[in-house]
């Protein structure tokens, strides 16, 4: 066992105008995580303290939040890899509720945006519509996302322009973009191609860096560029009338 301070950043908006900081000391084994800490903190110090956790198996993407400078999964976070004093701020750039709960429905709506589901409205065959391996490949990756918004909310970009879709529905649109089954492609690029879409990403790479799943979502936003380029090219040269535009 081994005495870890947790420096926790608070809010109250029923009594508090702004954040400040509380410590709490907590004896925990090298193999517990920061949730861990967490939970104790409030079954045995102080039952106010709020926070959303859920799976505690890094599934559903309810504990992202700021530890020690670095957006990441609380129950991900081992305490053997932790210094002694471990800070701890919500997800940056969402609106906080309470203490370490922020408001994700803004986040969400951009996902949303995005039309987050497979759209096909071809007959449907006897079975299931059918990958091949490398199809499925191509999208395996972006399928693995728990939705946590670690990404979005490291994201510079979005700290200066609220309305950026952010990585995390970018990298869900090139999830259905990318996807052989679908039939929405244009209808997709359209909704990423705006003045706080595709293109305001500089490529700055935060959200690979904090991504729990280790996404590399730099490179999937690259790839849906190249596409928007090709389709914008191959419109020049055909001088086709398109409903895309850019
Ligand atoms: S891409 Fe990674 S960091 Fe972003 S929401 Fe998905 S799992 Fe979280
Ligand atoms: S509690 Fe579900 S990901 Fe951490």
């Amino acid at each position: 066992m081994k005495t870890y301070t947790f420096r926790i950043r608070r809010f109250n908006p029923e009594k508090d105008t702004e954040s400040h900081w509380e410590e709490y000391t907590v004896e925990m084994e090298s193999m517990e995580r920061v949730l861990d800490g967490l939970i104790r903190i409030k079954e045995t110090q102080d039952g106010s303290l709020t926070f959303r956790r859920s799976c505690a198996h890094g599934i559903c993407g309810s504990c992202a939040m700021k530890i020690n400078g670095k957006n990441a999964l609380a129950c991900q976070s081992l305490i053997k890899e932790m210094p002694e004093t471990i800070t701890i701020e919500p997800l940056q750039a969402f609106p906080v509720i309470k203490d370490l709960v922020v408001d994700m429905e803004p986040f969400f709506e951009k996902n949303e945006e995005v039309l987050p589901y497979l759209i096909n409205d071809e007959p449907p065959p006897e079975r299931e519509r059918l990958q091949s391996p490398e199809e499925q490949q191509r999208v395996l990756e972006s399928i693995t996302c728990i939705m946590c918004g670690s990404c979005t909310s490291s994201c510079p970009v979005f700290w200066s322009d609220p309305k950026y879709l952010g990585p995390s529905a970018l990298l869900k649109a090139y999830r259905f973009i990318f996807d052989s089954r679908d039939r929405a492609q244009d209808e997709r690029l359209k909704r990423i191609l705006h003045e706080h879409g595709l293109w305001r990403c500089h490529s700055i790479y935060n959200c690979v860096e904090v991504c729990p799943k280790e996404i590399d979502i730099t490179s999937h936003i690259i790839r849906l560029k190249r596409l928007a380029l090709r389709k914008r090219l191959i419109k020049i040269q055909t001088k086709k009338n398109s409903n895309i535009e850019y």
